[in-house]
Order: C-alpha cells, then sequence, then structure tokens
C-alpha cells in the first residue's frame, strides 16, 4: 500500500490579486489587473484588444476589493492553519513593492505587509510558496514601458526579486518566478500585461515579450540561489494533457503541436534552451527574435522544480468540423466525449492529472509540485448555516487518487497545493460565484456581502486527509 512521504506538503493556494483588495492602501501602485472590469469589456481588455485600459467610472473592478484579505489575512491563515495546512502558496503583489515599477527604493509598507504575513505562516509552522509575480505586473511599467515588450523590464523584475530574496530571507524558502506562464500567449494583457496597437504582429510582441520574461526567470533563480542555499525555485504551468480527438493520425500530430506549444516556456526553463522544434514554430508564426549575445547562456540557469496548475486536460482534432467546443482554462479545447465537465463547462478528469504527471517527469526528470487543483463550483447556504460541497469533496478526493497512482508510477512530487484555500474572484470571470475554497466567504458578484468566513463541509474533509497524510480520503 502506497504511503504518502511524512514531508509532504499538503496545502491551500490564493493570489494577491485574486484575494488582497486594498488596491490603494499600504503605497500600493495600480497593476495591470486592476485594469479589468466584471462584465462584458473583461474580455476584450484581459486579451489585450484594448490598447490603453484605463479605469471607467461606472464599472466594477473585483481585483479592487478581492476578499479584503489585506484586512483578514491572519484570521484567514488562522483557520487554514485549523485545517492543518504545511504549504501556504500566495503571490506578492509587484505594485505594493515598488508602486510604478521603476522606483529606485521598495515601499517599505507593503515589506512589512508581507513579512507579518509569513511570520504568521511561521507561527503555525506553515511553509509559505511564493509567486513573484502572479498576472501581476505594475501599471506604471506598462504604461511607460510596454510591459515585458521592453528589455528594460527585466532590470525591474529583478531589482524587485532581488529585494524579496533578501527581505523575506529565512522566511520563504519556495519560490516561483511566473505563474502559468504559458498564459502569457492566450490572454496576454492579464497574463502579461501586453495589449496590442491596430495591425501589429501579434505573434513577434508575445514571443519578444516571452524571452525577456525567461530571460527574468532565469536570472531570477540564480539571484535566489546566490541569497540563499535554501532556496528552491520552480516554474509554473497551466498544465493537463492534449489528448488527440481520434487515432487519425492527423489528430495524433494536432496533438503533438499542441503539446510543445503549451511546453515551449517550461523547455525553456527546465532545460535551459529553447526547444528544437522552436525555430521552425517562429518561422511559421513570422517570429524574429530580438537577443544580446549573453541571452543563450543566461537561459542555462534552470529551475529546481516543475510546478503547475491542473484542472482538465485538453483535447484537439485536425478538423474542428462538427466538433463541440468546450471551455477550459483559458485553453479552448474539443470537448471530449468521455467526460463529464463542471458548471462553468471544464472537463473532470482525474485520470488526465496522472497522465499529465508521468508526461512531465519522462520530459523534465525533475521533481513536480502541483500548486492549483480544485473545483469551480457554486455553493449554497443550508439552513442552519452548513454548506454540503460534497460536489467539491469528491473532485479533489478523484483527483489526489490519481496523484497518488502517479507517485505509485515513480513520479517524485513535492507537495499537492488545492485552488483554493479560501473562496476568491475568478480569474477568468471576475465572478465570486465559482468558488473554490474550503471556506466560504459572503461576497457576490457584484461585490455585496458581509465579508463573513464560515467553513464549508470540505474544510473538515481536507482537515482529515492531511491529519491521516492523505490515509484517509473518505468524507
Ligand atoms: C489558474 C490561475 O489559471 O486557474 C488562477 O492561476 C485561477 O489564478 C485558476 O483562479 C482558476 O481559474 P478561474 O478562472 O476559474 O479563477
Amino acid at each position: 500500500m502506497f504511503e504518502f512521504p511524512e514531508n509532504f506538503l499538503w496545502g491551500s493556494a490564493i493570489s494577491a490579486n485574486q484575494a488582497e483588495g486594498a488596491f490603494q492602501e499600504g503605497g500600493r501602485g495600480l497593476s495591470n489587473i486592476d485594469m479589468i472590469p466584471y462584465g462584458p469589456r473583461r474580455m476584450d481588455v484581459k486579451l489585450g484588444n484594448v490598447p490603453h485600459p484605463s479605469l471607467q467610472p461606472d464599472e466594477y473592478y473585483p481585483s479592487h476589493t478581492g476578499i479584503d484579505f489585506y484586512h483578514h489575512y491572519r484570521e484567514d491563515i488562522a483557520m487554514m492553519a485549523e485545517m492543518g495546512i504545511r504549504v501556504f502558496r500566495t503571490s506578492i503583489s509587484w505594485s505594493r513593492i515598488f508602486p510604478s515599477g521603476d522606483e529606485e527604493t521598495p515601499n517599505s509598507d507593503g515589506i512589512a505587509f508581507y513579512r507579518d504575513m509569513f511570520l504568521e505562516c511561521k507561527k503555525f509552522g506553515i511553509e509559505p510558496l511564493v509567486t513573484l509575480s502572479h498576472f501581476d505586473i505594475p501599471m506604471g511599467l506598462v504604461e511607460t514601458y510596454g510591459s515585458w515588450r521592453s528589455r528594460k523590464v527585466i532590470g525591474f523584475f529583478l531589482r524587485y526579486a532581488e529585494t524579496c530574496f533578501k527581505e523575506f530571507s529565512g522566511l520563504v524558502h519556495y519560490w516561483l518566478t511566473f505563474n502559468e506562464i504559458n498564459i502569457l500567449l492566450h490572454s496576454p494583457f492579464s497574463g502579461a500585461g501586453i495589449a496590442f496597437q491596430e495591425g501589429e504582429n501579434r505573434n513577434q510582441v508575445i514571443y519578444q515579450a516571452a524571452h525577456h520574461v525567461l530571460l527574468a526567470s532565469a536570472q531570477a533563480v540564480r539571484l535566489a540561489h546566490q541569497y540563499s542555499a535554501d532556496n528552491q525555485v520552480g516554474c509554473m504551468l497551466a498544465g493537463g494533457s492534449f489528448y488527440p480527438y481520434s487515432c487519425n493520425p492527423a489528430d495524433v500530430w494536432e496533438s503533438v503541436k499542441k503539446e510543445q506549444e503549451n511546453l515551449f516556456f517550461i523547455d525553456v526553463q527546465a532545460r535551459g534552451s529553447y526547444p528544437s522544434y522552436a525555430e521552425k514554430m517562429f518561422r511559421e508564426k513570422g517570429v524574429e527574435l530580438v537577443m544580446e549575445d549573453q541571452d543563450l547562456e543566461i537561459l542555462k540557469t534552470c529551475v529546481d522544480f516543475i510546478s503547475f496548475s491542473y484542472y482538465s486536460s485538453r483535447c484537439v482534432a485536425a478538423d474542428l468540423e462538427g466538433k463541440a467546443v468546450n471551455d477550459g482554462n483559458i485553453v479552448r479545447s474539443v470537448k471530449n466525449p468521455y467526460l463529464q465537465t463542471s458548471q462553468w463547462g471544464w472537463a473532470i478528469d482525474p485520470l488526465g492529472l496522472r497522465i499529465t504527471m508521468n508526461q512531465l517527469y519522462d520530459r523534465y526528470q525533475k521533481p513536480l509540485f502541483i500548486v492549483e487543483n480544485g473545483l469551480g463550483a457554486k455553493d449554497e447556504i443550508n439552513d442552519d448555516g452548513s454548506i454540503d460541497d460534497d460536489y467539491r469533496i469528491d473532485y479533489l478526493r478523484q483527483h489526489i487518487q490519481a496523484m497518488r497512482d502517479a507517485m505509485e508510477d515513480g513520479v517524485p512530487l513535492i507537495g499537492y497545493i488545492t485552488w483554493s484555500g479560501i473562496d476568491l474572484v475568478a480569474s477568468s470571470t471576475g465572478q465570486m460565484s465559482k468558488r473554490y475554497g474550503f471556506i466560504y466567504v459572503d461576497k457576490q458578484n457584484d461585490g455585496s456581502g458581509s465579508l463573513e468566513r464560515r467553513r464549508k463541509k470540505s474544510f473538515y474533509w481536507y482537515q482529515k486527509v492531511i491529519s491521516s497524510n492523505g490515509r484517509c480520503l473518505d468524507s
């Protein structure tokens, strides 16, 4: 019978931009995510179709208030500690540390806020796992430099990263450079602050920006190692294998190409160079990367582990004619007839997690870390105040079983982090009704609500999973 290692890191996640709120407190500057409204304009802004996004007085911006984690973090961390988590994943809001992005010195209030939050974690013996940029870049850098289009932004990011390594040294050992780095391809403004001008070659802009992001990531890994031998740094992929719709070789080839596109960034971060298929891919997309002499040398610094989010597998076909499409985590996919979907149309595929883990480990031979997995669903409060989210428990149980199977297959895994520990703003839609947490937050899509926190049934279930070190998965 398989046993999880005693030091296995069970945990839960949030991100600064979906939880903190307090967008203008403590000296924080505006960030790309603050410009993304709730409602019909949301998608256009996220995709970078609005060249100069600005705040509109009649619109609601969910990130401005989040779940007010900024003022509730002690209470929220205490509740997650009660659940028994061993690792808490969050991100640092870059514009809390460098409000415009290009200042010489950091904002001391921002540093104090995160130091206190990490100390709070330590108080409960919780290890923080910190993402430096979770869909987050100061608007100052977007407006003045065009975000990651500019090579100058690498220097600003490294100043920010170095500040974090120095200020939180001894408090944080696990770092991720960029959340779901591949999402830059699909959602350029939310992913990386990139908005397009009319008529631009979007691929050129995206891959040039990605080159800068990759250089920044590699140099941040090097810096983290210089600061402390205890620092471990991972890349972060929006994971989920691409299945061919059928055994028609044309479908299989389509899936190979999609995998390559999806793993492109991780190939660089984990193997230290552009993959063999890059040259042709760039040619076909009309991309000519501008590089400096030392760039290929810089990229040789690799990450220590591969982290990824997993919500569902994807499915692709060479010919889309007559095939239904279903929404996935930003990446669209042909509907897989063998899988059920969530209320938001995301395919539910626990075995897909085992497949993804095996494939990632085969390819990279580095330890894996699942840093997001969960089910977005509507929750109802019973008359007695309880919330019976058995659907969430079922989803998580099946995925933990699949993860255990993959570990038995021989895949080394550092830990398992659910998305999310507590309800927060959904990244894709901006909704609160798409709930992922073990802790319910009384806040609605329009921003109303008392912000009261309450434990769901899944809270007690996960508590048992962790205290039994994964032996007991029953509710
Ligand atoms: C990942 C992100 O894409 O998926 C999270 O890293 C996000 O920020 C999560 O919240 C779930 O997506 P959504 O759109 O349902 O919130």
